[in-house]
């Protein structure tokens, strides 16, 4: 999908902002929640889950599709992210400076998205920009890159 129309995006965003009031970040005190639209209209959302061996850590966009893998999804059209300081509160003033999914969360949108993926900064409902994983993951290694198949 190359594009979300205003409404779904908006919604999108609305959840990954939910989702990030249950992120588990005390040490970074950094707050992330994503939301993520399966192929069939289903939403799993997620958030950052933090552990005292720092390594051990998960962000939100995994966390939202390993939820949705675990429970038999394969096809996905877009995922917002919302992240920002916890102390933060979008609700309350500012919206959220645009938070881009580091490089091993692209790299396992790239395991189950195309190219046309679409990937929502939220900094809040009403305020996105949208990036396609292309953009995001150029040149990328995916499971076709194995065998030459999918
Ligand atoms: N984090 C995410 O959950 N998603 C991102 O897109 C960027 C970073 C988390 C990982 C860690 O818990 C905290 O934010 C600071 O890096």
């Amino acid at each position: 999908m190359s594009g979300m129309n205003r409404k779904a995006a908006g919604m999108l965003c609305a959840e990954a902002l939910e989702a990030r009031k249950n992120a588990y970040a005390p040490y970074s005190r950094f707050a992330v929640g994503a939301a993520l639209l399966c192929a069939d209209g289903t939403v799993y959302t997620g958030c950052n889950i933090e552990n005292a061996s720092y390594g051990v850590s998960n962000c939100a966009e995994r966390t939202a599709f390993y939820k949705a893998v675990s429970d038999g999804k394969r096809e996905f059209r877009a995922i917002a992210i919302a992240g920002g300081p916890s102390d933060h509160d979008p609700e309350n003033g500012d919206g959220l400076e645009p938070c881009p999914p580091c490089g091993i969360c692209r790299q396992v949108m790239r395991e189950f998205c195309s190219d046309d993926f679409c990937v929502i900064l939220a900094g809040s409902a009403d305020a996105y920009t949208e990036h396609r994983l292309a953009e995001l993951l150029p040149m990328s290694f995916g499971p076709e890159s194995l065998h030459g198949r999918t």
